[in-house]
């Protein structure tokens, strides 16, 4: 369903690596006896766990105060009562009021040079950098992951020119897509309670998929991103395919490229000619459906075999300095990254926890090496560059009981001798290589790790694992315990000793989306049971503590409201509360969009999240309304009192 890049990214980890281990299957036939038996010990167990202990101290008990919403199907925003929803720089939105890109045509007739001095498209991962700690002034960053495209062979962009889908069949056309990709930064600013672009502010800045950009940390100038228009393999044009987005103390952006690997194919033959490499990233067998391969050499693999490991990684902006250019920090590890969340150890060293979002892929975490000084922005600003990188090992072997157990780090570097055995040369292979790197440590297959988050007092860690409709049964583990998992769950997990440097950890499963309607009590498909008739939904995807420590949750999932989706309505954003685990319902976005990206002022009285891609089957015409083309856009979200944001 939906955006057939985050959904129908097909598995491509073939690796032994373990979905089930021999203690987990004891675990998973005890949960079978126990829900047999009723399915309260399940329920008991999930409500138990020291994790949820452990939150309590620090959880205020009324900790979220707005009403719940119903589903709804209409192509509007809905949202609790007492807030407003207002949409906010929508694509296309001019950033200069003139010269190219000044005016919104309304029809999609914008140019390639306009788009590149507009809002770009298909917003996703969002952050509010305040200027002067100003909660009405900043610099709002967001992603623009890709365009929506249709057809057999995904190949019509749906809406970038215009109404009808088209084939982008000239250069024209493919530098218009590379241009409406990317990220903006824009300088924002409340007046009279409104917010609006700030036009023409220094401020104002797209980094587009063909920007200039630089590759910094390990792998730097390696052999494996050399290129023929780059033989430094350190300048590369442009970021792809941000997804969701990280952010560090020191206030830069972190940009993560998701399916990149979709912008490159080949033309030049029919046969398979990939590498294991190659293949392992998902890179098309042939030609792609955006066509950027077609007239841009950079994109065919079989011309330019080493420019998709350049891309994969997390890129560093720092939005305060419209001159700096963005940094590909590598020593982060390539993938197709969803977002970044930090974490501070206790001897102050950063660690950045992250998502590889593909069916059976992995979660990871990057400390560094260098430690962090608050204030110290010059300290600060290249820690990414040197650390060392692990991934994640769930196991069920310490279980107190259902959806809980520990877990280690294992380190990717040449100082793993499996690696070394592994026939990887060096720690820049490694690093281009992480996935098969991955693969041979025996990191645990999830499913389809999206946002990562981490509370702001307790630092426990949470992480959306949004569906894996190609988990077999038999392949169920302790973490991912469902095959055909149509609705996806949301895993946190503690660091030994409370240290995110730790290399040992304990989790539980905070919630298993699920259709409680349809599915028997005790069903694992009904959820687990802080999921009711109420409050259901699929495809957990974004993710976000507010300061108060309320877990935001976003959705971009199967909107049809049918079958095994009835009654969960469009996609939406739900609230936690982390010690009792109950989850209301906040908004409900218009149709065919999915929710995705959260930021508050650091007042927490205005919360900027994104509609993606209404309309993505050609069903709505939100914003504008009326016959207009449907627009990505970001929503302004304020109280009505002038309060809190959900408190
Ligand atoms: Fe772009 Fe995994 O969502
Ligand atoms: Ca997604
Ligand atoms: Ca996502």
């Amino acid at each position: 369903m939906g955006n057939p890049i985050c959904h129908d990214s097909s598995p491509t980890n073939e690796s032994q690596n373990a979905c089930l281990d021999d203690v987990v299957k004891q675990v998973l036939s005890r949960r079978k006896f126990l829900l047999k038996s009723g399915g309260s010990a399940a329920a008991v167990a999930f409500l138990s766990s020291g994790v949820a202990r452990a939150a309590q101290a620090l959880s205020p008990t009324n900790l979220i105060g707005f009403q719940a919403i119903p589903i709804a199907t209409d192509d509007a925003i809905h949202i609790a009562p007492g807030y407003t929803a207002r949409p906010f720089v929508p694509w296309g939105t001019p950033m200069f009021s003139s010269g190219p890109g000044s005016q919104w045509r309304g029809d999609g007739s914008e140019s390639a040079q306009d788009q590149a001095r507009q809002v770009g498209d298909n917003h996703d991962g969002i952050h509010f950098f305040p200027l002067e700690n100003s909660s009405s002034e900043g610099l709002l960053v967001m992603n623009h992951e890709y365009s929506t495209t249709v057809g057999d062979g995904d190949d019509q962009y749906l809406t970038l020119f215009g109404k009808s889908p088209t084939v982008a069949k000239t250069v024209e056309q493919v530098d218009k897509a590379i241009n409406a990709w990317g990220c903006s930064v824009l300088h924002v600013r409340k007046s009279g309670g409104n917010w609006s672009l700030v036009k023409d502010s220094k401020y104002n800045r797209r980094m587009t998929s063909g920007s200039p950009m630089v590759v910094t940390g390990p792998a730097a100038g390696h052999d494996l991103l050399k290129t023929k228009a780059d033989p430094t393999g350190t300048r590369v044009l442009g970021t792809i395919n941000n997804c969701g987005n990280g952010y560090t103390p020191w206030g830069t952006y972190l940009t993560c490229e998701e399916n990149w690997n979709n912008n490159f194919g080949t033309r030049l033959s029919q046969g398979d000619e990939r590498t294991p490499a190659q293949k392992r990233y998902g890179l098309a067998k042939g030609a792609t459906g955006y066509g950027w391969e077609a007239f841009h050499d950079r994109f065919d693999y079989k011309k330019e075999p080493n420019e998709s490991n350049r891309f994969g990684w997390i890129v560093e902006i720092d939005p305060y300095n419209p001159e700096s250019a963005p940094k590909k920090r590598t020593a982060l590890g390539r993938f197709k990254h969803e977002n970044a969340a930090y974490a501070i150890s206790k001897d102050k060293r950063v660690v950045i926890y992250m998502g590889d979002d593909e069916r059976f892929d992995y979660i990871y975490k990057f400390v560094s090496a260098g430690k962090y000084r608050e204030g110290d922005r010059a300290n600060n600003m290249d820690l990414l560059d040197s650390g060392t990188l692990y991934v994640a090992q769930f196991s069920a072997k310490t279980a107190q009981g259902e959806g809980m157990g520990d877990g280690q780090w294992i380190e990717l570097s040449m100082s793993n001798p499996k690696l070394v055995a592994a026939g990887f040369k060096d720690l820049a292979d490694v690093l281009v290589h992480a996935r098969l790197a991955a693969d041979a440590v025996g990191a645990t297959k999830m499913d389809r790790p999206e946002w990562i988050t981490v509370h702001p007092t307790t630092q426990e860690v949470y992480a959306t694992l949004t569906n894996n409709s190609r988990r077999k049964s038999g392949q169920e583990d302790a973490v991912n315990p469902r095959a055909d998992n149509v609705y996806g769950q949301i895993v946190r997990w503690r660091e030994a000793g409370g240290d995110a440097a730790a290399l040992r950890f304990d989790w539980d499963l905070f919630v298993l989306a699920g259709n409680p309607a349809l599915n028997a009590k005790g069903d694992l498909k009904a959820g687990s049971p802080n999921v009711t008739a109420d409050n259901m939904f699929n495809s957990p995807d974004g993710l976000g503590f507010d300061k108060a420590g309320r877990l935001w949750i976003q959705t971009d999932g199967n909107y049809s409201n049918a079958k095994a989706y009835a009654g969960m309505g469009n996609n939406q954003m739900l609230c936690a509360d982390p010690k009792t685990k109950e989850i209301r319902r906040f908004l409900v976005g218009p149709k065919e969009c999915e929710i995705t990206g959260l930021t508050f002022t650091p007042d927490q009285k205005t919360l900027f999240i994104n509609v993606q891609h209404p309309g993505e089957r050609g069903n709505s015409h939100w914003p504008d309304g009326g016959d207009a083309i449907p627009r990505s856009a970001t929503v302004v979200i304020t109280k009505d009192d002038g309060g809190v944001i959900g408190s």
